[in-house]
């Protein structure tokens, strides 16, 4: 990036947080301290008033058009990030002495799993840690429990860059489902889960809050000891607002949304990200010095990662693509590598420009 140019964008490749649509943000500084002749800012509103209750209100409305939430389902806005959801979900979901099983195809899967250990017994459906997180396991290699209270499974592998292509059929037990990596990047078939949760960060808004998707038939079957905090069946209830909720989040939520819409919905967001994806791992399909580290089957459309064969090389990728405004390459510190995370709001010019950078990286060597 040009030292010193404060006000130039750069392409910012983050895993989240990470970019939020131009428009949204534009919008956000507009109404940043003077909402609508209302004399103050969102996120100085009492969330009781009639004025921040509308704009309540439009989100879920317009968060439930967009991903056609069925009305057998909820939808909550919480707060603590999508790993408060790690907690919540057994919690609220195991019963007394309850199994559940779990598929494990990343970091977030099994953090989910370890901290559903706490709480009932955990079968692991399936793994795919044999091959360094690389894909994603056939419905044929899924080891369901019949006593399962839920299968778990995270939609999106942000880290090893792997994605779901298909909804696991499970006989009829809930599905929960982590999608805070993909969550409004294509249309979903909500009614197929019992729960989505997504922390909002990625594709959505500003860290710090959750939305879920919970089927009504789940509320209220949650331990005696959870947490009033943590229950799904109060915060239905009490309509996501038994304490302060976080509105500027939602509120933010909601700018994007309003982006969405006129990008084509949600099926529009599924033929850009599918052309960016591609855009990047022709690239990489065609390089001899870039390797992508997810198996062809498995790859994800908002996390691509690769690398070359030298770490050393890798570093001077990142940190050249750096100097030239392509912000947080850097694979996760876990796995190292190059990752670039290509979001909704990621322009298709920014993935080409870095197409563009990759390409000449590799022919000045
Ligand atoms: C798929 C997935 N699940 C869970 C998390 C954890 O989210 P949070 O930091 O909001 O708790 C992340 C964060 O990047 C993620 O990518």
């Amino acid at each position: 990036m040009a030292s010193g140019n404060f006000n130039k964008r750069i392409y910012n490749f983050s895993s989240g947080p990470s970019t939020l649509p131009l428009s949204a943000l534009e919008t956000a500084a507009a109404e940043m301290t003077n909402y609508r002749g209302s004399g103050m800012s969102v996120m100085e509103m009492s969330h009781r008033s009639r004025m921040y209750l509308e704009i309540f209100e439009e989100v879920k409305a317009s968060l439930r058009a967009a991903l056609s939430v069925p009305d057998t389902h909820e939808i909550l806005f919480m707060q603590g990030g999508a790993t408060f959801q790690f907690s919540a979900v057994p919690l609220n979901l195991i019963g007394d002495n309850g199994e559940a099983d779990y598929a494990v195809t990343g970091s977030f899967a099994s953090g989910a799993m370890k901290e559903a250990r706490k709480y009932g017994r955990i079968n692991v459906a399936a793994s795919s840690e044999d091959r360094d997180f690389s894909y994603i396991p056939p419905q044929g290699a899924l080891k369901l429990s019949p006593g399962a209270k839920y299968f778990y499974y995270c939609a999106n592998n942000t880290i090893y860059g792997t994605e779901w292509q298909y909804i696991p059929e499970t006989s009829g037990v809930p599905i929960v489902c982590d999608m805070s990596s993909n969550i409004l990047s294509k249309p979903v078939d909500v009614s197929k889960y019992g729960l989505i949760f997504a922390g909002v960060q990625k594709n959505m808004a500003p860290a710090g809050m959750a939305v879920v998707i919970i089927s009504k038939s789940l509320a209220g079957l949650e331990l005696p000891y959870t947490p009033r905090i943590m229950s799904y069946r109060t915060a239905i209830e009490k309509d996501s607002m038994d304490n302060t909720p976080p509105c500027y989040a939602i509120y933010m939520l909601g700018l994007t949304l309003k982006w969405l819409e006129t990008q084509g919905g949600v099926a529009g967001m599924e033929r850009r990200k599918a052309a960016k994806a591609k855009i990047l791992y022709d690239v990489i399909d065609a390089s001899h010095m870039f390797i992508g580290t997810a198996e062809k089957s498995s790859r994800s459309d908002m996390n691509i990662t690769f690398r070359t064969t030298d770490s050393e090389l890798d570093s001077r990728f990142i940190k050249e693509a750096s100097e030239l405004g392509f912000a947080n390459l850097a694979g996760h510190r876990s796995v190292g590598g190059m990752r670039a995370s290509v979001y909704n709001a990621m322009p298709e010019d920014g993935v080409l420009a870095l197409a563009d950078f990759m390409r000449d990286f590799e022919k000045k060597r």
